[in-house]
């Protein structure tokens, strides 16, 4: 396998902070609920933003910051749920406006585990090619998908993006990778649904864009094959989970992350949370996260972390990488 050497990592997240106070306001909740239930305290709201621009921020930034001309991205990959358009593809338009020539674009739809399973793509990508540079971004607008009127759902989600520049030379390497698909469990997450035609056939229900949650199903789901991804992919990787220096989980609920540090037996430190700012992102969740981490310090060149994430399909996608 080639090398896989993170050259940049870049977040951009919308102005507007909405507070549980905030949603206290127009719905039956309290911030007292939300935060002991998820450790969520605030999200941002998209009012200016997409999907696209914020992921094009990520892009810009990325290039800039590892000094890459754009003409030398050879793939740009977009993991999101809420792309603007069903086409064009949210990367698509970010290679547009970044103005990356030479670069193929698409969108991978694994909702939360859109970073991971867009990332494992484009390490495959990059293995097909030498002296080869990809973007991989998750970004979502995820308020377009959020029933207002629906406190069970509205209080989880929120939007951004985030996103990291990769390239095959160098010391950076992918460890080991553990994807898996559910399918058969999808219906424990519904959103976007679109109807078909109604002019040659019978009336359909309405289109229903909004979140659909069994959130006590997704719970159990997450706690019990979070911990098992992970350990399978330490296996692969002929490593101890001691030899990772952090876990970077999908924020979804600060609770089920602490559940899965306590599964795998792993102090809940090595587990970094910011759900606390910004609720669940899905897609953008762990490269958010992670370039937080690189910003602060707390990563370096030659750590072993973990990204592993969860979500709709139902997915579950465990990642182990040296930085
Ligand atoms: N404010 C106040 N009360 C609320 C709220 C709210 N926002 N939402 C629900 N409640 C009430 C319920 O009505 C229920 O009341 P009742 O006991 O009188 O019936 C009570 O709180 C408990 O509800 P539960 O659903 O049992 O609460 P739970 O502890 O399971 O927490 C939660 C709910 C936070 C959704 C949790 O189940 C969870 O995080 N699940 C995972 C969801 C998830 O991760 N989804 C994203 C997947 S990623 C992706 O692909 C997008």
């Amino acid at each position: 396998m080639s090398s896989f050497s993170i050259m940049a990592t870049a977040k951009a997240v919308p102005e507007k902070i909405v507070t549980n106070d905030d949603l206290a306001q127009i719905m039956d909740t309290s911030d007292e609920w939300i935060s002991r239930r998820t450790g969520i305290k605030e999200r941002r709201i998209a009012v200016s933003e997409t999907t696209t621009s914020l992921c094009a921020k990520v892009a810009s930034q990325l290039l800039e910051k590892a000094d890459v001309d754009a003409n030398d991205i050879d793939f740009i990959i977009v993991g999101t749920m809420s792309s603007d358009y069903q086409t064009p593809s949210t990367a698509s338009a970010v290679q547009g406006i970044i103005g990356a020539k030479n670069a193929i674009a698409f969108d991978i739809n694994a909702a939360c585990s859109g970073f991971v399973f867009g990332t494992y793509t484009l390490a495959s990508l990059l293995n097909s090619k030498p002296n080869a540079k990809g973007i991989v971004i998750g970004g979502e607008q995820l308020s377009k998908l959020i029933n207002w009127q629906d406190r069970t759902t509205a209080v989880l989600f929120g939007d951004g993006a985030g996103g990291m520049l990769v390239s095959n030379q160098g010391d950076g390497e992918i460890l080991s990778t553990n994807l898996k698909n559910f399918g058969d469990k999808g219906e424990a997450l519904l959103a976007g649904h679109m109807t078909g035609d109604e002019q040659f056939g019978e009336t359909k229900d309405h289109t229903d864009h909004y979140f659909h949650m069994d959130g006590r199903g997704v719970f159990n789901f997450a706690t019990k094959n979070v911990p098992v991804s992970i350990k399978e992919a330490a296996e692969d990787a002929n490593i101890d989970l001691s030899d990772i220096k952090y876990f970077v989980l999908h924020q979804a609920n600060a609770r089920i992350i602490k559940s899965v540090a306590r599964k795998v037996g792993v102090n809940a430190d090595k587990f970094p949370i910011n759900i606390n700012h910004y609720g669940n992102t899905a897609a953008a969740s762990e490269p958010i996260l992670l370039s937080e981490m690189v910003e602060n310090g707390l990563i370096t060149r030659g750590d072993i972390i973990a990204l592993s994430g969860f979500g709709g399909g139902l997915t579950t996608g465990t990642i182990i990488l040296r930085y």
